[in-house]
C-alpha cells in the first residue's frame, strides 16, 4: 500500500513539496508516495494548484476546504505536509498530531516562540513522528558542505561569518503580503528568510550565545498592482551580531527593504583558509577549490524536500531513527531571531537561551497583540 499524503495549504512551496514527493519516488528503496489530498479554505485555489501543479498525479488528490475533513475517515492520510502560513502552524499541527497523523511542518515551527515551545511538547506528548522541512540543511549538497565545515580540515576550525542579503521588492511584497504582518509571519523577512540562515548556522557551528542587534522599518505601506496599498507592522532592515558557543562570531545582515542593486552574500572564514559558495580558498592559494564529495553521500536525495520527507518516513519506520531537522532544533533557530529582535527592541545584547526558555518576550508580545488584532479582520493575503 502506498504512503498517502496530504497537503494542507496550496500555495507556492506546496509546488516544491510535490517536486519533492516525486523526487523521492525516484530515490531507490524509498516506499510508494501517493498525494492523495489537498487542503484549502478557497477551493478554487485548491482546484487551480491541482490542475496548474498536480495534473499528472494519478488518481488526481481529493480537494478539501477544511483540514478537519482529513483527521479521520476515508480521507485520512498517513502524513500531512502543513504548509500555511506562521499563524496556523500550532492549530493544524496539534489537530494532526492528536489524530496520530505524522507530520512535516513549514519553518518556522510557530508564529513565534510561544506555538514553537507548545509544538516541540506536543510532539513529545503525542509520539507521533514530526519533522521541520528546513531545505538549507537537507539534501546532498548542504550537507556536504555543513559536514565538511564540521571536519575542520583544509581551512580548519570556523571563527568567523559574513551573511548578507539584500533584495529590492520596489515597494511590493515578498510573494504574499501576510509575510510582512506580525500577525500572520511573527516578524518581516528577516524571519521568513532569517530561520534558514539560523538552522543552517546551527548545523554547521553549534548554539549561538548571544545576539545584539537593530532593525528599522523603512516602507510601512507597501503596494503593488495586485493587493493595492497595505499597511505593513514589520521590520525591512535587520543588522544583527551573533557570538557562537564555539566563539564563532557571525555579521548578519537581511534587508527586504533595500532599493537598488540587490546584494547576497555568504562566507565562513577558519583559522587556515574560508569557505565561499561551493568552493574553499587555503591561506596563500591563489585558486578556489571545490568542496570534496564524500562516495557515502550518494543515498542522500539531491532535492532539499526529497530529504525532509525521507526523514519523516525514517522516523515513521523507527521512532528512535536520528533526523536532522527536528523541532527543537528548529526552534532553536527561530530563538536566534527571536534573540536579535529583542535586543533591537530593548537595546541590550541578549541570550538566546534566555529567549529559548521564555525569559524574554517584550518583542514577541507585540506579535501576539498583532495577532489577536488580526484574528478578527479574517483577510486573505495568502499566495
Ligand atoms: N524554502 C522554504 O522552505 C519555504 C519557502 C516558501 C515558504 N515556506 C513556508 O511555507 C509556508 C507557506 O508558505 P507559502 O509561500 O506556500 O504561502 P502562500 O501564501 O503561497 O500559501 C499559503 C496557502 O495556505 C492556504 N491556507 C490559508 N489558511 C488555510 C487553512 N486554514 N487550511 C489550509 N490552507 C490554508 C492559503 O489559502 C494559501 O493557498 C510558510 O510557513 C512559509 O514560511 C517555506
Amino acid at each position: 500500500m502506498p504512503l498517502r499524503v496530504a497537503f494542507i495549504g496550496c500555495g507556492q512551496i506546496a509546488k516544491d513539496h510535490l517536486k519533492g514527493l516525486r523526487a523521492l519516488r525516484e530515490q531507490p528503496g524509498a516506499p510508494e508516495l501517493l498525494l492523495s489530498a489537498v487542503c484549502d479554505p478557497f477551493p478554487e485555489r485548491a482546484e487551480a494548484w491541482v490542475k496548474e501543479t498536480a495534473s499528472l498525479e494519478n488518481p488526481s488528490p481529493v480537494v478539501v476546504t477544511d483540514y478537519r475533513e482529513l483527521l479521520k475517515g476515508p480521507q485520512r492520510p498517513d502524513i500531512a505536509s502543513i504548509l500555511v502560513p506562521h499563524h496556523l502552524h500550532l492549530e493544524i499541527t496539534e489537530a494532526f498530531l492528536h489524530a496520530g497523523i505524522p507530520v512535516q511542518l513549514q519553518k518556522p515551527i510557530g508564529l513565534g516562540l510561544r506555538d514553537g515551545r507548545r509544538i516541540v511538547e506536543l510532539a513529545t506528548e503525542t509520539g507521533v513522528p514530526l519533522v521541520v522541512s528546513e531545505p538549507s540543511v537537507l539534501g546532498r549538497a548542504n550537507r556536504n558542505t555543513i559536514q565538511w565545515l564540521r571536519a575542520g580540515k583544509e581551512i580548519g576550525r570556523p571563527v568567523f561569518m559574513i551573511d548578507q542579503a539584500v533584495i529590492d521588492l520596489e515597494g511590493g511584497f515578498f510573494m504574499t503580503p501576510w509575510r510582512h504582518l506580525k500577525g500572520y509571519a511573527g516578524a518581516g523577512w528577516f524571519i521568513d528568510h532569517g530561520v534558514h540562515r539560523t538552522h543552517w548556522m546551527l548545523e554547521a557551528f553549534g548554539s549561538c550565545r548571544t545576539a545584539y542587534a537593530r532593525t528599522r522599518q523603512l516602507e510601512p505601506l507597501r503596494r503593488n498592482e495586485r493587493w493595492g496599498e497595505i499597511p505593513v507592522d514589520t521590520e525591512d532592515v535587520a543588522g544583527a551580531m551573533l557570538e557562537f558557543e564555539s566563539g564563532l562570531i557571525c555579521q548578519w545582515s537581511v534587508m527586504s527593504g533595500g532599493r537598488g542593486q540587490g546584494h547576497w552574500h555568504v562566507q565562513v572564514w577558519g583559522e587556515r583558509g574560508s569557505l565561499h559558495g561551493p568552493n574553499y580558498t587555503v591561506s596563500g592559494s591563489k585558486t578556489p577549490t571545490p568542496l570534496p564529495v564524500p562516495a557515502e553521500d550518494s543515498n542522500l536525495p539531491l532535492d532539499p524536500f526529497a530529504h525532509s520527507f525521507l526523514e519523516l518516513i525514517q522516523l515513521i519506520r523507527d521512532p528512535k531513527a536520528a533526523v536532522i531537522s527536528t523541532p527543537a532544533r528548529a526552534l532553536e533557530a527561530e530563538a536566534i531571531v527571536y534573540a536579535s529582535l529583542e535586543s533591537a527592541h530593548t537595546g541590550q545584547p541578549i541570550s538566546v537561551a534566555e529567549v529559548l526558555s521564555g525569559q524574554h518576550h517584550a518583542y514577541e508580545d507585540t506579535v501576539w497583540a498583532a495577532r489577536d488584532a488580526l484574528r478578527a479582520k479574517n483577510l486573505d493575503l495568502f499566495t
